[in-house]
This record gives C-alpha cells, sequence and structure tokens, in this order.
C-alpha cells in the first residue's frame, strides 16, 4: 500500500513538472558571473515561492545571440526572460541612456540609490510601451578600459585607439571626444576581435573583465571607472501577462532577489578583480582623482549634447541624490 502511495506521489511530481512553464532565460555571459548569479537566484527565489510552476532553460555565453536580439525574441514571445545592460537597452527606451554618460554616477552607493529610487523605477515603467516587462535594476560596476596597445593615463593616450563600445551613442560621442576610434560592437564578436587584432581594446567593468577572463586576449588594464554600468531584468510581455497576481508578486521578489546577487558578485570582484588579472599577467593601472579631472575636462563638449539630449533638468536631479 504504502509503495502505491509513494508511485502515486511520484506520478503527481512528475506531472506537476511536466507541467512546468518552461522559461528561456539568455544572457551574455557564463554561469558563474554576475548575470548567471542573478538569474541561478531568480530561479531559486520563483522555486520556493511557485513551487514546480516554472522550470527554466539558462542560456548563458549568448547562447541565443547577442543581447539586442534575445529582447527581440522577448518581444516577440519567442524567449520569456533576459538579463541585459543598459547599453543596448537605450535602442529600446532611448531615456536609459542617461545613465550612460561619463562620470554622471560618482560611485557604486551614488548609482544604486538613483536606480532603487524614483528616477530608476520611472525609467523601468517606461519599458511597457516599447514592448518590454523590466522587473529591476541589476548591477555591473564601473567601466575600465583594457588595450593591447598600452596603459592609458591621459586623453592623449586615447588617440587613435581602435576601441569597441556598446551599441551606445551616449558612448560612441565621449570616445569621439577623446580622440579614439570607437567601434559599437554587439559582445558575441567582441573576444574574436581581439584575438584577430582587429580592435586595440575593449571597455567593461571588473565582473567582465574577471568573467569573461579578458587577461587572454588583452595586455593592460586602465581603472579609469569612466561609466556605471547597469543592467536590466526583463520578461517577455506574452509572459507576464498570463501570470496572475501572486504569480507577479513572486517574479517581483525573484527580481529583488536576483539584484542581491548581482550586487553580491559585484562588491566581491571589486575587491579581488584587480589581484586575479594582475596574476593573469595583465599589466594595471589606475587613474588618480586628478587624471580623471582631465577626462572629464575633455568631455566637455559631448556635455553640452548630453543636456540638450536628456535635459539638464534630468541630469541635475541625478548629480543632486546624495
Ligand atoms: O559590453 C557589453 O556589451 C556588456 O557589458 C556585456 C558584456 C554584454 C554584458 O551585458
Amino acid at each position: 500500500m504504502k509503495h502505491v502511495y509513494a508511485a502515486a506521489l511520484l506520478g503527481a511530481a512528475f506531472v506537476t513538472s511536466a507541467n512546468a512553464q518552461e522559461i528561456k532565460i539568455g544572457y551574455a555571459l557564463a554561469e558563474d558571473s554576475h548575470y548567471g548569479a542573478g538569474a541561478k537566484a531568480f530561479e531559486e527565489s520563483l522555486t520556493a515561492s511557485l513551487g514546480d510552476q516554472f522550470s527554466f532553460r539558462h542560456f548563458p555565453s549568448s547562447g541565443l545571440g547577442g543581447e539586442r536580439e534575445v529582447l527581440e525574441g522577448l518581444q516577440l514571445g519567442t524567449v520569456e526572460m533576459t538579463i541585459a545592460s543598459d547599453g543596448t537597452l537605450t535602442n529600446f527606451v532611448p531615456e536609459v541612456g542617461v545613465l550612460g554618460i561619463p562620470f554622471l554616477l560618482r560611485d557604486m552607493d551614488h548609482a544604486r540609490t538613483v536606480l532603487d529610487g524614483e528616477i530608476g523605477q520611472e525609467m523601468l515603467a517606461k519599458f511597457d510601451d516599447a514592448g518590454l516587462k523590466a522587473l529591476a535594476w541589476g548591477e555591473q560596476g564601473f567601466r575600465h578600459i583594457t588595450s593591447n596597445r598600452g596603459a592609458i593615463e591621459t586623453p592623449e593616450d586615447m588617440a587613435g585607439l581602435k576601441i569597441r563600445t556598446m551599441e551606445n551613442p551616449v558612448h560612441l560621442e565621449a570616445f569621439r571626444a577623446l580622440g579614439a576610434a570607437p567601434t559599437p560592437m554587439a559582445w558575441p564578436e567582441v573576444i574574436g576581435a581581439l584575438e584577430q587584432g582587429a580592435i586595440d581594446g575593449q571597455e567593461n567593468p571588473l565582473s567582465v573583465i574577471v568573467s569573461a577572463k579578458l587577461n587572454e586576449v588583452q595586455k593592460y588594464l586602465t581603472l579609469d571607472g569612466h561609466v556605471y554600468s547597469s543592467t536590466i531584468i526583463l520578461v517577455s510581455p506574452s509572459l507576464w501577462g498570463q501570470l496572475d497576481d501572486e504569480q507577479q508578486a513572486a517574479f517581483q521578489q525573484a527580481a529583488t532577489d536576483a539584484v542581491a546577487a548581482m550586487r553580491a558578485y559585484v562588491d566581491d570582484v571589486e575587491q579581488s578583480g584587480v589581484a586575479s588579472m594582475q596574476e593573469a599577467g595583465m599589466e594595471v593601472n589606475e587613474l588618480s582623482p586628478e587624471q580623471k579631472a582631465v577626462f572629464r575636462e575633455a568631455l566637455a563638449g559631448p556635455y553640452s549634447n548630453y543636456e540638450a539630449q536628456f535635459g539638464k533638468e534630468l541630469m541635475d536631479r541625478i548629480q543632486a541624490i546624495e
């Protein structure tokens, strides 16, 4: 009798998990990155609150294509979920571009306060009109320059530097103003382009530099922290529309838990990343506050364009946040 009962229970479990709705989650980096940490925390949180109503299939390392293609998949309803960088998301909600203005967000605390507050929440809501459902702001950290041409100390060192940027017009304008030759490129092409010498360098936070093992294709790392790099956790509107209130609340909580996991990963790699890249053979230099000020001055031209584009009021509002 006991066996019959156990078999029935097993059968029930099988039926339930077979009925679980599959969530395909695609992201640009490996499972042992901040993206992987966020995706795993999301899955664990959702499973803890909703049991096996949903099952997850992870597609790390751009397994479903570049960020733009995955986001288009969400719009079409062929992919259910992603974590994507603000650089790509700027092409879906242009207002997000304000966060990509170099040196606008001062430090990690400032960035987190802005994103967790009114401004960040207003921006997330704008994704509804772009055919996407944005749940929460994840994190990457401050972006730094890596290159094979040499260390960067002054804007003059940027002259003619073939640097890959995200497909973000704000970044392109800034690097052009510094005299570099920026090339916007989707992430899946970057390692190959560095290997072949088609580009000299790229820029990304330590979270990416370490998890993508950029030391294997880059010699120099300049810690300039020119811009904070955020990400957003998104689901497809077609999935979101099928969820009842309890499920939506569980997704929202899972996103909060994913953000905490991403931030913990970033905090950790900010402490350990430089030493690990040095051990792996990279030459690392860090810009002093005075050296950074020279870069900021060199960006005066783009700054007035950014004010025209995003509104001085919004930029002042962001800077005024303590
Ligand atoms: O540089 C980029 O494109 C992004 O920072 C990355 C690595 C895809 C993570 O979103």
